[in-house]
């Protein structure tokens, strides 16, 4: 068998879905079916199974009734089921636990199940069911009509070795970073590619292991707008949690909002093409507040000092989590 990185064993493809826990699944599907507009491929005891327009797989987002909100799992695409095998290995000769998930997701084929050194639960696997693609079906349209799962963004203590895992073994590209300033440079957060967009994830200082929140993109700016209409209409007005504004890194505009589980969820359009490994990241100090914010309101503290529990890799819900090695950036709070 091929040893080495995975980076050069295996190909992962994109952020394949991500999986939230919810407390009232029936509220949950509403508010994300009918609300912001995500498509409902097929639905079981437990789960429902989402996806946007563009999405050609059976399922990128998934709502999982259970005791406690938070993420469950996060999973990524790879193109090949050689791939998995081979990463089972190299997880296995580095230490990680592993194993294979077994055949619980609908539509979905063999699912490598990794603890990864920085302690997220990440399921890996080739095979999906094809779905229809919706981006014509117009008349299918609502909400803010997502065209596409785009990234998950996490917290964990040291955001430096996340940007080491992810580029030096899974050979994710870099396409913006925040550092700290000499004398002892570290990474703060780094915005990590497969897909040739800005993100698949970002990994940012913070108490964890945890998640900040899953990001959708939208057809366009004004998409935005009228989904914070449709939510305030809808009595959601306390769930926008900060924007509509334009961020620093990546260029997009944006607005957070907080699912009836408290579950964070961002609504992204207008970043740009990455892809060209050559090209140098984008670095930002950590002192330069543009950077989160190129116009609009700074974020309220609530947006850096709540996130959400992520599943332990035996299923725990009380994973412990360590405090971040750099400090908050409070300066941009508002109080
Ligand atoms: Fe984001």
């Amino acid at each position: 068998m091929t040893k080495g990185r995975i980076k050069d064993i295996a190909n992962i493809l994109k952020l394949g879905h991500i999986e939230f826990r919810t407390t009232d699944l029936k509220r949950a599907r509403e508010f994300y079916v009918d609300l912001i507009g995500l498509h409902e491929t097929a639905r079981d005891d437990d789960r429902v199974y989402l996806r946007c327009s563009e999405d050609r797989q059976h399922h990128t987002f998934v709502l999982r009734q259970a005791e406690t909100a938070g993420l469950g799992h996060i999973g990524f695409r790879v193109s090949s089921e050689e791939d998995l095998d081979r990463m089972k290995a190299r997880f296995e000769e580095l230490g990680l636990p592993v194993r294979w998930a077994g055949n619980e997701m609908l539509g979905q084929g063999r699912t490598l199940r990794v603890r990864d050194p920085l302690g997220f639960t990440i399921d890996y696997y080739a095979t999906i069911d094809s779905v229809p693609w919706l981006v014509q079906h117009y008349h299918l349209h609502k909400g803010a009509s997502p065209t596409r799962i785009d990234h998950v963004n996490v917290l964990t203590p040291d955001a430096q070795k996340g940007y080491d895992w992810y580029t030096q073994e899974l050979g994710f590209g870099c396409a913006e970073y925040t550092e700290s300033e000499p004398p002892e440079p570290r990474i703060w957060a780094s915005w990590l590619f497969r897909k040739a967009t800005v993100h698949d994830i970002a990994v940012m200082t913070g108490q964890g292991p945890a998640a900040h929140h899953v990001g959708f993109s939208l057809p366009e700016p004004l998409a935005i707008i009228r989904a914070c209409d449709m939510l305030a209409g809808a009595g959601y007005a306390d769930s926008l949690e900060r924007g509509p504004a334009r961020h620093g890194i990546s260029n997009a505009l944006f607005v957070y909002v907080r699912d009836p589980d408290g579950n964070r969820f961002e609504l992204y359009t207008g970043d740009y093409l990455t892809g060209d490994t050559s090209a140098e990241p984008i670095r930002w100090s950590l002192n330069n507040p543009v950077r989160q914010t190129f116009w609009g309101a700074p974020p309220p503290r609530r947006w850096f000092e709540e996130s959400m529990a992520v599943e332990s890799f035996d299923g725990a819900t009380n994973q412990p989590t360590e405090p971040p090695l750099l400090p908050p950036v409070p300066n941009y709070v508002l109080d």
